[in-house]
């Protein structure tokens, strides 16, 4: 038994790598579903077949919690599942409510009512996809009320870090920088709500400026899974080390994935 960790391609190991780090002692199975990715132009229904499908063949591999460590899979489907009901003993979360919750100064888990907050403008960043969702919008209506919030569809930039073209991903990166101000000229927080925007995240903080406090999310989803691991310890399992399985090419994703993280990983056929 391990920790499922989900994304469409190779995004969700920004998230892994903390995670790992940060709990050493956790046995992790990282699963990138690269035949079907990139998930940030399909439809919600097409999103949600999809993940949920991954979600229940990391269940049946033995991983009794499943993070979605993809926003455009959490945004469109976690909510939606979790309705649903899962199987006895199974949990999936998403990587989307620990942000929100980072960025209105509340605690995991939080109930209480929503509450003004210190921050009134956010730019967010994210997959058309998550961005139509308005999941984002949603989730921080639930726990903050007053504030602005300014979503920036950010077309092709998943393609080309998938590619390897960080060159792309980076003009393009800027250039929706510049799209979002036209329309919020002074944001004060910047959410990157993308797993994959982490490789990015100097490009936009320098676009944004350095009075913008940009938000990503690895560092928060790992304290937020520590957080739950340690009332939930009967979820994490035993051993060590990761499984990186994949539903495309494997020497192609393994390929991309050294390339992201910049060390060898190596992924298997699903
Ligand atoms: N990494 C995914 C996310 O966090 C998006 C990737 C995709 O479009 O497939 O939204």
């Amino acid at each position: 038994m391990a920790v499922g960790i989900f994304d469409s391609g190779l995004g969700g190991l920004t998230v892994w790598d903390v995670v790992a780090k940060r709990l050493p002692e956790v046995p992790f199975v990282y699963y990138a579903d690269s035949a079907n990715a990139p998930y940030g132009v399909r439809t919600a229904d097409d999103i949600f077949a999809l993940t949920k499908s991954a979600v229940e063949a990391l269940w049946a591999d033995g991983c009794d919690l499943v993070v979605l460590a993809c926003n455009t899979a959490a945004a469109n489907s976690l909510r939606r599942m979790q309705e649903a009901g899962v199987p006895p003993g199974k949990r999936v979360l998403g990587v989307f409510v620990p942000l929100i919750e980072a960025l209105t100064e509340r605690r995991w888990g939080d109930q209480s009512p929503p509450r003004e907050v210190a921050v009134k403008h956010v730019a967010l960043f994210a997959t058309p996809a998550t961005v139509s969702s308005r999941a984002f919008q949603r989730e921080l209506a639930f726990r903050a009320i007053g504030v602005d919030v300014e979503a920036q569809a950010c077309g092709g930039v998943v393609d080309a870090i998938e590619e390897g073209d960080l060159i792309l991903a980076e003009a393009l990166a800027r250039s929706h920088v510049d799209a979002l101000k036209r329309k919020m000229p002074m944001p004060e927080a910047a959410v990157l709500g993308c797993t994959h925007y982490p490789m990015l995240q100097e490009v936009f903080q320098e676009a944004l400026g350095p009075e913008v406090k940009v938000f990503s999310q690895a560092q928060i989803v790992a304290e937020s899974l520590a957080d739950y691991l340690t009332r939930h310890p009967q979820m994490a399992g035993t051993g060590e080390g990761t499984r990186f399985l994949t539903s495309g090419d494997p020497a192609r994703v393994s390929q991309g994935a050294t390339r992201f993280l910049r060390r060898q990983i190596e992924f298997v056929k699903a």
